[in-house]
């Protein structure tokens, strides 16, 4: 039997340490730091989870704690600890890690390289430019006569795409970034590509180095309000399988964008292992890649693991031994609905107290993210609170759900959408 420490506190992790207790091989999961969700007792068939109060940024002691209780596998949750070599250390301390390495996880951390790498292999994007100073960037969108969009190269939390609408209000946007106010140093470089149009698809994959393997296509909502209206957010619901994409179509993507860029990591010795999110642009040119992450995506992750049918410490041990050969789905469809904190994805207070949690019907989840305890009370700590998901045999009826599972819970100014899969 099996011991897995998760790393990270949103709910991507919750849903990580919940499908890694339901896997057949796994005695005991832990969560650093995890949140009040993260946290239960075993029963049949479910491993107990207990959260351990280390930092993600904390890896000497992430190391000692992983050493002391036998863990047999470190799952990273986020990209920030990866950027920062996590996967790395853990691995020459003799830990078995599923994440990539900080070397392959550049495709997410510097924008630059992933485009670069991209035109290497051929793999379909956006035409774009990379610019270190605020002159030839100026020139180079004044001399653009289709519309473009200005990213900065670093991780920027999910805010560092901008659509200018003219040259003046672009001009004024790298002003800022090239001055360091707009991004801090991950706006040193800058990307000005190709404004592309068309219904976005998140399609996330499991490689062990060599195999990759997709798993249901995924739809997040980054807006905060209904009709994509409003300021973008980490991420206020996600669904999957979306149907917009058929299994031709995900079998031509796999050829034409997983695989080679899975085989270019490699021959660049930037073996890739763990899970590869490439955000995709369905244009009326074909598919285009916006971007990859290097992890499971938040909220996509509380939409697609519920409907994984193979164990998934079999699946995550089997791309760590570079032995990944197969990954089961169920049939039906999942859907996840962000509920947030008054005012977020700006200023928003914590410390609210959460009511209704155990009054929800046992076959919807709750997948917590910014949640702790306080004296025994379940109270908010973060701008994303819980994500309400439930499966079902279409999505229709999984949405439906879903919301359904919504009414029950309260914390005062709690908002969220009310559309979530409603473009399916
Ligand atoms: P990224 O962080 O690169 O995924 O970008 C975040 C969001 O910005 C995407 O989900 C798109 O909605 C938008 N975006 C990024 N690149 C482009 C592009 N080339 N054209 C239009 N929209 C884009
Ligand atoms: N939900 C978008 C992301 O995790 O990057």
């Amino acid at each position: 039997m099996s011991r897995v420490l998760v790393v990270g506190f949103g709910g991507r992790e919750h849903a990580l340490a919940w499908a890694l207790a339901r896997s057949p091989e796994v005695e005991y999961v832990f969560v650093a730091p995890g949140n009040a969700g993260t946290a239960w007792a075993g029963r049949a068939g479910f491993a107990p989870s207990k959260n351990v109060p280390i930092q993600p940024g904390d890896v000497p002691a992430l190391i000692d704690f992983a050493r002391a209780n036998g863990v047999d596998l470190v799952v990273i949750g986020a990209e920030a600890p990866i950027a920062a070599g996590i996967t790395d250390q853990l691995s020459a301390a003799g830990l078995s890690v599923f994440a990539p390495t900080q070397a392959a996880g550049e495709i997410e951390s510097s924008k630059a390289f992933a485009k670069d790498f991209m035109k290497r292999h051929g793999i379909p994007t956006a035409e774009y430019g990379v610019f270190t100073d605020y002159e030839s960037a100026v020139a180079y969108v004044r001399s653009l006569e289709k519309p473009f969009v200005i990213k900065a190269d670093g991780l920027a939390a999910g805010k560092g795409v901008l659509l200018p609408d003219t040259g003046d209000e672009a001009a004024a946007i790298l002003w800022e970034i090239f001055s360091g106010d707009l991004f801090g140093a991950a706006g040193d470089k800058v990307i000005i590509e190709e404004r592309l149009t068309g219904r976005e698809v998140s399609l996330l994959a499991f490689s062990d180095g060599e195999t990759v393997l997709p798993m249901p296509p995924a739809r997040d909502h980054k807006r905060i309000h209904d009709g994509d209206q409003g300021a973008n957010t980490g991420g206020m619901g996600a669904f999957a399988p979306v149907t917009d994409l058929s299994a031709d179509e995900i079998a031509h993507i796999t050829r034409t964008i997983l695989e080679p860029t899975v085989r270019g990591m490699a021959a660049e010795g930037r073996r890739y292992v763990g899970v590869l999110y490439a955000g995709l642009m369905l244009t009326p040119d074909g598919v285009r890649v916006l971007e990859f992450n290097c992890r499971f995506g938040d909220p996509e992750a509380q939409a697609i693991l519920p409907l994984l049918d193979s164990s998934l410490y079999a699946v995550l041990s089997a791309c760590v031994d570079g032995r990944l050969t197969s990954v089961r789905w169920k049939d039906g469809a999942c859907a996840a609905v962000v509920l947030a904190s008054a005012g977020y994805p700006g200023l928003y207070s914590k410390g609210l107290p959460i009511s209704g949690l155990e009054r929800v019907p046992e076959d919807i989840l709750v997948f917590h993210a910014g949640t702790t305890r306080k004296d025994g009370q379940i109270i908010t700590a973060g701008g994303r609170v819980l994500a309400v998901t439930a499966v079902a045999d279409s999505l229709a009826l999984a949405i439906t759900r879903a919301y359904e599972g919504v009414e029950y819970i309260h914390f005062d100014g709690m908002q969220f959408r009310r559309d979530i899969g409603s473009k399916p």
